[in-house]
């Protein structure tokens, strides 16, 4: 049996959050299938509008009566009016990723939302915790998209949960399966957050060819690369990611201003919105480290079952250990 998590008013069957996953890789049939198989399930706002978000948000509430928060980017131009318009829906969370300010623990104040907030430290989850966040999540260089660290998460999260005093603390990157849930409870963390398991599902509404690059990936696949947001990102390694290596840079045709700060190497909304519209050769494909692991598509049921199963494997195995 997996321990309860409850965040805020939340207690979810399982302590699993589904990662939000930036410009239409996390949306509302995503995050319902998560809620509805008893995990909590992130809509992802960044690339999206305020109206495109909006409208996932009443689709997820169609879908499911489960847990459903929203993540935003903190390095977006809409990142106030992204999570305004999330509070504004009565999301039952928001989280916001690469960064926070002090601003977003006030408007969820106002609006009756909890507030969750990404880490890579204990120092920040200590400010995340001081500000009023409901939980922490801390991710290590294991996880997909832009990091905040070169650390493990096996490393940062006993140092994080030292610091924090009441709140949950949640555990993210490089979590696929089962065992690895187990492990990483027992460290300590009260939940686990997973996002590139979830990719390779049938619910995950990226290209077929997105998910076909993911089961096709070996360990050399996954690389960091430079964002044009001023972090290291991890991907899977194709012909857009050579192209940009190094001092490589892409010319920006045509800018929609959708970052705070740009470093102008290439734009990172057409790169992202390639590979999930399919072309995984010319986009910018973000994955986890340890994607080399996940050989099938299941559907989100399918992967809550087997990550069930595997977790008692574990506790029985672990209870059958000698001491
Ligand atoms: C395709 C993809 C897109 C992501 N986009 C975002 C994002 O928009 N915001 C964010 O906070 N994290 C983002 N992440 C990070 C995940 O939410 C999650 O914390 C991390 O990937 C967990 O590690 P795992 O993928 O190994 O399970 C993304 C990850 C992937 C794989």
């Amino acid at each position: 049996m997996f321990p309860q998590l409850q965040i805020a008013h939340m207690k979810p069957k399982l302590p699993i959050l589904q990662g939000g996953m930036a410009v239409r890789v996390s949306t509302a049939k995503l995050a319902s299938a998560v809620a509805n198989a008893g995990g909590i399930g992130i809509i992802a706002g960044t690339g999206l509008t305020v109206k495109e978000l909006v409208d996932e948000i009443k689709k997820a509430r169609d879908l499911t009566a489960g847990y459903i928060g929203v993540n935003v980017l903190f390095a977006v131009e809409q990142f106030a009016k992204l999570m305004l318009a999330a509070m504004k829906e009565k999301v039952d969370f928001v989280i916001s990723g690469a960064g926070f300010s002090r601003d977003m623990f006030a408007w969820g104040k106002d609006h009756g939302v909890p507030v969750l907030s990404i880490v890579s430290s204990a120092r920040l989850a200590k400010v995340a915790e001081k500000l009023g966040a409901a939980a922490v999540v801390v991710e290590g260089k294991e996880a997909g998209g832009h990091l905040g660290t070169d650390r493990s998460v096996h490393e940062v999260l006993p140092e994080v949960l030292s610091v924090v005093e009441k709140i949950p603390v949640i555990a993210a990157g490089g979590i696929v399966d089962g065992f690895d849930i187990a492990r990483t409870l027992g460290e300590g963390a009260q939940g686990v957050q997973m996002a590139t398991r979830f990719v390779a599902s049938t619910e995950c509404e990226a290209h077929p060819n997105f998910k076909e690059k993911y089961l096709a990936a070996e360990e050399d696949d996954v690389i960091l690369i430079d964002s044009p947001v001023g972090l290291p990102g991890r991907a899977l390694r194709n012909n857009f990611t050579d192209s940009i290596s190094g001092e490589g840079r892409k010319p920006i045709a045509h800018c929609e201003r959708c970052l705070k700060q740009c470093s102008t190497k290439f734009c990172i909304l057409d790169a992202l919105r390639r590979a999930v519209n399919g072309d995984v050769e010319n986009g910018l494909v973000f994955s986890g480290e340890f994607v080399h692991r996940i050989k099938e598509i299941l559907s989100v049921q399918e992967i809550m079952d087997r990550l069930s199963a595997q977790f008692e494997q574990a506790q029985a195995l672990a209870c059958q250990a000698p001491a």
